[in-house]
C-alpha cells in the first residue's frame, strides 16, 4: 500500500490559532502520510460571484484535494456554539462543485476552545452540517480541547495526557478506516 493522504482543515485563519495546533497534533497522530492543509480564506459564497465567474479556482482545488485524500481531518473552532463561517463557506462552495468529493470520505473532527467544554456544540452542529456530503464521520473518540491556552507547550505539543490519549484513538481509528479504504480501492483497481 503506497503512502496514505491526510488533508487538514482547520477553522480558523488567524496565525497563533489553537485549532491549527491542534490539527498539526493530530497529523503527528495518524502517523505517516502525506499531508496538506486546504486553504479555507476563499471569497464568501455569492451565487452572482458563482454564475459569472464560475467556481473560484481555491474551491476547485480543495475539493480536488478532499477528493485525492484518504482521510480528512478538521479542526473546528467554536464561534458562539457553533463552527465559524469560513468553514461553513468553505462546505458550501465546495458543495457546489461536481463528484462530491466528501462521499464515504473518513473524517475526524476535533476542537480547541476558549471555554471548558472543548468544543462539544460546534461539533456537533458540524456534524449536522456534512450530513447532506454522506462522508465517514468518526463517531469518537471525542476530541474537546477546552481551555485551550493552557493546552499546549512551547513546541505546540498538547500536555494534558486526557488530550493525548483521545487524539491518538481518534487518529488510530481514523487510520484504519482510511487503510480499510484503500485496501478495497486496491481490490477493485
Ligand atoms: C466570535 C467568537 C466567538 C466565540 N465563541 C466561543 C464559544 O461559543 N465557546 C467557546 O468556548 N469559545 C468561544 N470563543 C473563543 C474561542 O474558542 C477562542 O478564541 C479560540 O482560541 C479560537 O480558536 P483559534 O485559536 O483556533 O483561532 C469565541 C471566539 C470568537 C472570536
Amino acid at each position: 500500500m503506497s503512502e496514505l493522504t491526510l488533508l487538514g482543515l482547520c477553522g480558523s485563519l488567524r496565525r497563533g490559532s489553537l485549532n491549527r495546533k491542534l490539527m498539526l497534533e493530530a497529523k503527528a497522530a495518524f502517523g505517516p502520510a502525506r499531508f496538506a492543509e486546504g486553504d479555507l480564506r476563499l471569497p464568501l459564497y455569492d451565487g452572482d460571484l458563482e454564475s459569472e465567474e464560475g467556481i473560484p479556482e481555491g474551491v476547485t482545488k480543495l475539493a480536488g484535494q478532499i477528493k485525492a485524500a484518504d482521510a480528512v481531518v478538521i479542526a473546528c473552532p467554536e464561534y458562539n456554539k457553533a463552527p465559524p463561517g469560513v468553514l461553513k463557506n468553505a462546505l458550501d462552495w465546495v458543495s457546489r462543485t461536481k463528484g462530491g468529493p466528501w462521499a464515504g470520505k473518513p473524517v475526524a473532527l476535533v476542537s480547541a476552545t476558549g471555554g471548558r467544554a472543548g468544543g462539544e456544540r460546534t461539533q456537533f452542529a458540524l456534524r449536522l452540517m456534512m450530513v447532506p456530503f454522506r462522508p465517514r464521520l468518526l463517531q469518537g473518540p471525542e476530541v474537546l480541547v477546552g481551555a485551550a491556552d493552557e493546552q499546549f507547550d512551547a513546541d505546540g505539543k498538547l500536555i494534558n495526557e486526557r488530550n493525548v490519549t483521545a487524539l491518538r484513538d481518534l487518529m488510530a481509528a481514523l487510520r484504519a478506516e482510511a487503510e480499510a479504504a484503500r485496501a478495497v480501492a486496491d481490490k477493485a483497481a
